[in-house]
């Protein structure tokens, strides 16, 4: 059945002491609330009722999706008030999951299951039973059937002694949430619009109420300040770093890598200790990553290898490559296969042939390296006047001579020389030798200067 989701987001945040709205607070690389976007839209939810409150624009301009229907709660009235701000955008004819914007670490599957439990009844809630339940509403049964769910605050002692507790996420007809939502009132111990309140008048016109169950009580941890943050985004970490190794990554310690975004691992790949995956990475087959690497929004290919205290940032690293130690690849940067970048190289913008190599103290920005040629230490490409930006080319097998200096917009041609220490400004044809630089003078017998 086709269902929409509601979003509760526009909690104030008040002990996050941030600028930022909390839901917009990154777990794992990722607003927390456009993680729950995420879930709700590979549900294939029909839209996403976004209750929101505070820091509207910044939301507006953070949180994507195909689906987002922005609901203004002016006043935080309660969550069932907040749940009243989406009713014009709910249909009758379909189903409504209530979420939470501020428990980032709530699985798919976990979700599907509770969609699952309510397509075999009337209102599905996700339920865990907590060793502390303090603050959180508990889960009234009677004779097993839920009836009712009583905030800590209006609960009784007995009641406090139930330790099934409502993680605020769940699941019913458009119809039924419509109507029970006009029925409620804010007669309880903090004056608000409980959402939880529909529970008793479902179990009132004797609707069918079941419990689904996550996989992990950290699903459903809601975060109110940085301490929570932090221990959701290792929770995070450990589930992420657990699923690479059951795919097949050996990882130097679980606990040293973090992952900040999305990351496709080939077989057999090898990941030293802290090494921080940003945006989408991908590794091939056989890739080993040495320990204190950085790698953003880049590809590595089967078998290379990226050496300690390197940092790959928008580049494409070829087959059977190295980087590093310490070498640094910013956008553009391109490395065929067998190419090699060693220590103290940096490369933007830039294509290094197969083959080729940059193995010491250099930096390629917008250049094109030919397969085999070989870059000695210290060359750099000169690529900025000042005010433009302009390319060096060059060629297959060319060799460049250690502390070059080739001027752009300069070609060297294919097979050509450049000699140590030169600076070209001019085109180098193929085959030739470029030596641009004072020649060499000595003199012979030379007095040294002596104190006066
Ligand atoms: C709520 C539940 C409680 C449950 C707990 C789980 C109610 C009455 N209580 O309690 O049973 O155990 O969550 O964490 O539903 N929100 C709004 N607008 C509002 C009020 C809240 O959007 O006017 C949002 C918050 O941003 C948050 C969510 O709703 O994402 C839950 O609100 P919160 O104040 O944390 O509810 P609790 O009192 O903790
Ligand atoms: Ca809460």
């Amino acid at each position: 059945m086709a269902f929409s989701v509601v979003v509760l987001a526009a909690g104030k945040g008040t002990r996050m002491k941030s600028s930022l709205p909390k839901v917009l607070h990154p777990i794992g690389g990722i607003p927390m609330v456009q993680r729950i976007v995420n879930n709700a839209e590979s549900l294939d939810a029909t839209a996403v009722h976004l209750v929101y409150g505070h820091g509207g624009d910044q939301l507006k301009a953070s949180v994507t999706g195909k689906q987002i229907n922005w609901c203004l709660q002016e006043e935080q009235l309660g969550t069932g008030h907040a749940v009243q701000q989406a009713v014009p955008h709910i249909s009758d004819k379909e189903d409504v999951m209530v979420l939470v914007g501020d428990a980032p670490l709530i699985q798919t599957a976990t979700l599907q299951r509770l969609a699952d439990v309510k397509a075999t009844c009337d209102l599905a809630l996700l339920t865990v039973e907590l060793a502390d339940p303090t603050g959180m509403g508990r889960i009234v049964r009677e004779n097993g059937n839920i009836t009712a769910i009583v905030e800590h605050k209006d609960a009784t002692d007995a009641q406090r002694e139930i330790k099934e507790i409502n993680t605020g996420m769940m699941m019913m007809s458009g119809v039924d949430l419509k109507r029970w939502l006009k029925n409620l009132d804010s007669n309880n111990a903090q004056g608000e619009l409980y959402l939880t309140d529909v529970i008793a008048m479902a179990a009132a016109e004797g609707k069918v109420i079941k419990a689904a169950q996550p996989d992990a009580v950290e699903e459903v941890e809601g975060i109110n300040n940085r301490a929570q943050l932090a221990a959701l985004e290792r929770a995070l970490q450990a589930r992420q770093a657990h699923a690479l190794m059951m795919d097949g990554v050996t990882l130097a310690d679980p606990a040293r890598l973090d992952i900040r975004g999305e990351v496709i691992a080939g077989q057999d790949v090898s990941i030293d200790i802290n090494v921080v995956i940003t945006g989408k990475v991908v590794l091939g087959n056989n890739v080993r990553i040495g320990p204190n690497c950085l790698l953003t929004n880049c590809t590595v290919a089967d078998n290379a290898v990226i050496e300690a205290n390197s940092i790959i940032d928008g580049a494409d690293v070829g087959e059977c490559c190295t980087v590093g130690p310490f070498g640094r690849l910013r956008p553009g940067a391109v490395m065929k296969a067998q190419s090699k970048v060693g220590n103290f190289v940096e490369m933007k913008k830039a294509t290094l042939g197969e083959g080729a190599k940059a193995n010491h103290l250099t930096y390629l920005g917008d250049a094109e390296v030919g397969d085999g040629a070989n870059i000695g230490a210290g060359t750099i490409t000169c690529n900025y006047d000042g005010v433009n930006k302009s390319k060096t080319r060059i060629g297959k097998n060319a060799f460049i001579g250690s502390n070059s200096s080739l001027v752009a917009p300069v070609e060297i041609g294919d097979n050509a020389t450049v000699g140590a220490g030169s600076t070209v400004t001019t085109s180098v044809d193929d085959n030739a030798l470029a030596v641009a630089r004072a020649r060499q003078r000595n003199i012979q017998d030379w007095p040294r200067p002596t104190k006066k």
